[in-house]
């Protein structure tokens, strides 16, 4: 059956070996909704990201992306049906400049392995998306410098940039502001509202004024389950957050304050 979600997880299952890490997890999200996805470190978040994107197949359940049922498939195929994901590890050329890199993300998400004058005629498409997607991240000033000679913030926007080259409608980013200062999470997720504005968006953080500043909704995943699937607010209210997850969390980030 046909879903009006843009993305649906129903009772999705995964194991190791013996060990179930997925266990039964559901989420319906809709079109233009930023979804801040949190929980316990090994709760299973990069996992589920492994399963919607088809880098690993579901041991059981279903997932939809656009009204298609996609488990089992193949990332590029996943990627074609509108679905971009950024990896914890960069995913750059860096001896490639800034301008290559993102012309590279475009022309994979065309397609370019079909015949080399279809790479040729795409080309100039290709060159001016690019020189479009330069611009959104902000790294104009950077166009011909090398990837591996970028801050890590700016590689970072990078990669954000090669992830939506494509056009997906769906982006998926794992703790895109791991690494970064105060500051610079601050100015990454400004960049982020920007590039995914009109996209749906799924995004794993662990800071928690990261997560309220920028989420519509927020899912939590507790020991392989989503446990909760709401508004910031509902969720902060939300008992079974609150002893599962939450309340420690914002115990913690509460003490460091006081101690700084
Ligand atoms: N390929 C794999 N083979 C076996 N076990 C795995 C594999 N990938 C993940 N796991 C296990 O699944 C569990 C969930 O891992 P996952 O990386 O999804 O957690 P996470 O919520 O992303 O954690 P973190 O916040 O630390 O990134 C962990 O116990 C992990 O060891
Ligand atoms: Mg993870």
């Amino acid at each position: 059956m046909s879903t009006p979600y843009v993305l649906e997880l129903k009772d999705l299952r995964k194991s190791f070996g013996k060990t179930e890490i997925i266990r039964g997890a559901n989420l319906a999200v809709q079109a233009g909704e930023r979804v801040a996805i949190i929980g316990p470190n090994g709760a299973g978040k990069s996992t589920l990201f492994n399963l919607i994107s088809g880098r690993f197949a579901p041991t059981s359940g279903e997932v939809w992306l656009n009204g298609q049922r996609i488990d089992g498939k193949k990332p590029f195929e996943i990627n074609r049906l509108g679905l971009s994901r950024s990896f914890q590890i960069t995913n750059i050329f860096p001896k490639l400049s800034v301008f290559e890199n993102l012309r590279c993300g475009v022309l994979w998400s065309l397609g370019y392995k079909y015949t080399f004058f279809k790479f040729l005629a795409d080309l100039d498409d290709a060159n001016e998306r690019a020189e479009e997607l330069l611009e959104m991240i902000r790294l104009d000033k950077k166009r011909d410098t090398l990837a591996m000679n970028l801050t890590y913030a700016e590689q970072r926007a990078l990669e954000i940039g090669i992830t939506i080259a494509g056009g997906a409608n769906v982006v998926l980013l794992d703790e895109p502001t791991a690494g970064m200062s105060k500051s610079e999470t601050k100015r990454f997720i400004e960049l982020i509202r920007e590039v995914t504005v009109g996209k749906t968006l799924l995004t794993v953080e662990h800071d928690m004024g990261v997560v309220f500043g920028l989420a519509d909704k927020i899912a939590v995943v507790v020991y392989g389950e989503v446990i909760a699937y709401d508004t910031p607010e509902a969720v902060r209210a939300n008992q079974r957050v609150q002893e599962a997850y939450l309340g420690s969390v914002l115990a913690e980030e509460q003490a460091a304050g006081a101690a700084h």
